[in-house]
């Protein structure tokens, strides 16, 4: 045991050691959920990456597996990349995966397990053919990665998109193919955003307009819209876009070009990237997983002898009642770690109260709670122009006349250390609110060298909504969510002092002019098997 030992998380998947980044190939395959991820077993930080291995019953207990894929041909011998599982209809199943080849050019290449009965799929066979595809005129040996899972085209064959870019122009090419062995590119791109450099780990899917689940990757037809979802490699965030699909010619056009991927909406406004979606058809849902990493320093990381995270997997859908956004909230499994419920009823905070919530420990939890502004107070209020930044206001220790207020996570006694999670109003000078969620990780430890920005963006609330939130904390990472999954945000945390038994939660309220009325249920997580 290691004297950072307690950074590691309870009910967050990681690998007992090493290096981890992008999640890989997620399917669910006869009885287990796969997770396949990019991993380098010989230390902490990046190098040659392999495919690790871990399967699950339920998202939330996970059974470690051997490496799934080493880097053992000539065409994937810097490194086993990101790729993604397609289950066929005879419920065989393919991977396709970047290879990082000898000469360090960005290849694709065909997996598939070697023995279809085994549902741990232990072992895997690299097709002999490989790669199955090279880069194309125009575009960069290194600018050609990250196959996605495959959907059916109108003509009954298999379509994927693959990220690149031209000159600073992210784009997406589309490949159809019929065996996964020969493709044909073709013409133009499914999408293309200038100014957003190249698209890494591109996922595309349809959403119901209407229905509760999810939808298999192949499905379209009128009830549905597409998601483009882009890692950008220049700015380390997953952007997402909501549009149409036109399947005759293989595009993709955003519903508000003023929203497009890469300029518009993110999956998560804190520490979220290269994210992966796959179809869950054992509960008819949507899911998403993503790399998490540390932003400590590497000689942290080295000391401890681990890096990363994966975020507690999340159902995706479309935001019904805004149709303008999607949701996302943590898997309904995670519920089961519940215990220990504290819950308080309508309790009234005043204008500048900070109220510490008595629990036993606080460094594995699961916080909901709804929150009202006093409504009179809301009214006399004169409004002003709107000029609210999460990032750039000097966080939850500035006050306004209708925010902050929320919670102080993984917070020390003294408040030397902690995390403040919170919302900000503000009244425009039309009248109508806006708000505004934030994770303020300024005073977030006393360790100087790690990241300690400030989170946030605005989340729409619809006439009528309360405002609410959501947050798990977990050790070193707090995921929160506001409006039922509207707006995410993802927070790496290193507290000294504000660790184990010392943890405490704390509610406040920031606000100069109204007092708030919070509604809170809070759980103690247990441990999961990880
Ligand atoms: C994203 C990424 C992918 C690549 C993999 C390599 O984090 O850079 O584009 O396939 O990681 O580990």
């Amino acid at each position: 045991s290691n004297m950072l030992d307690w950074q590691r998380t309870a009910f967050h998947f990681q690998p007992e050691n090493n290096w981890m980044n992008d999640p890989n190939g997620p399917v669910f395959y006869k009885g287990w959920y796969h997770l396949f991820y990019q991993y380098h077993p010989d230390a902490p930080v990046w190098g040659k990456i392999v495919w690790g291995h871990a399967v699950s019953k339920d998202l939330i207990n996970w059974r470690h597996l051997p490496i799934a894929m080493e880097t053992d041909q000539w065409y994937d011998e810097q490194g086993v990349w990101t790729g993604s599982a397609t289950i066929l209809p005879d419920g065989q199943l393919v991977v396709l995966y970047t290879g990082s080849t000898n000469e360090s050019v960005q290849v694709q290449n065909l997996a598939y397990p070697a023995d279809t009965s085994d549902p741990l799929l232990i072992n895997w066979v690299k097709y002999p053919g490989n790669p199955v595809l090279v880069p194309p005129p125009g575009i960069d040996n290194k600018d050609f990665r990250d196959p996605t899972t495959a959907w059916k085209t109108p003509e009954g064959k298999w379509r994927i998109t693959i990220g690149s870019k031209i000159n600073k122009t992210g784009i997406s090419l589309v490949y159809d193919t019929e065996d996964f062995k020969t493709f044909e590119l073709l013409d133009g791109v499914l999408h293309a955003v200038p100014g957003t450099g190249m698209w890494e780990c591109v996922d595309f899917y349809p959403i119901s307009k209407q229905a509760e689940n999810g939808l298999d990757t192949s499905v379209d037809g009128p009830g549905v819209k597409h998601v483009v979802k882009a890692s950008l490699d220049d700015d380390r965030n997953d952007y997402y876009a909501i549009g149409s699909y036109d399947a005759y010619k293989g595009k993709w056009t955003p519903d508000n070009p003023t929203l497009d991927v890469g300029i518009g909406l993110r999956y998560d406004y804190g520490v979220y990237y290269a994210s992966k979606t796959f179809y869950d058809q054992n509960k008819q849902r949507r899911v998403s997983w993503s790399w998490i990493k540390e932003t400590d320093t590497e000689a942290s990381d080295i000391s401890k002898g681990w890096a990363s995270l994966m975020g507690v997997p999340r159902t995706i859908l479309l935001d019904k009642k805004t149709q303008s956004n999607i949701i996302q909230w943590p898997v309904e499994e995670i519920n089961a770690l519940r215990t220990n419920a504290t819950v308080f009823n309508n309790l009234i905070m005043e204008a500048g109260s900070l109220v510490p919530l008595d629990l036993p420990a606080a460094s594995q939890l699961d916080i909901v709670a709804e929150f009202e502004l006093d409504e009179q107070t809301v009214m006399r209020l004169n409004g002003a122009a709107v000029a609210y930044d999460c990032a750039k206001n000097g966080g939850a220790a500035t006050r306004g006349a209708l925010g902050p207020f929320g919670f102080s996570v993984l917070a020390h006694d003294g408040l030397i250390e902690h995390t403040p999670v919170y919302f900000y109003v503000a009244k425009g000078v039309d009248g109508n609110l806006e708000t505004f969620f934030c994770a303020d990780q300024s005073r977030s430890s006393t360790a100087t060298d790690v990241d300690k920005s400030i989170f946030g963006n605005i989340v729409p609330v619809l006439k009528g909504e309360k405002l609410s939130m959501r947050i798990l904390v977990d050790h070193s990472i707090v995921e929160s969510f506001a409006q039922e999954g509207r707006t995410c945000i993802t927070s790496r945390v290193y507290p000294t002092k504000a660790i184990y038994n010392n943890a405490r939660l704390f509610l406040f309220n920031n606000a100069t002019a109204a007092s708030v009325t919070a509604s809170v249920s809070v759980w103690q997580m247990k441990s999961a098997e990880i």
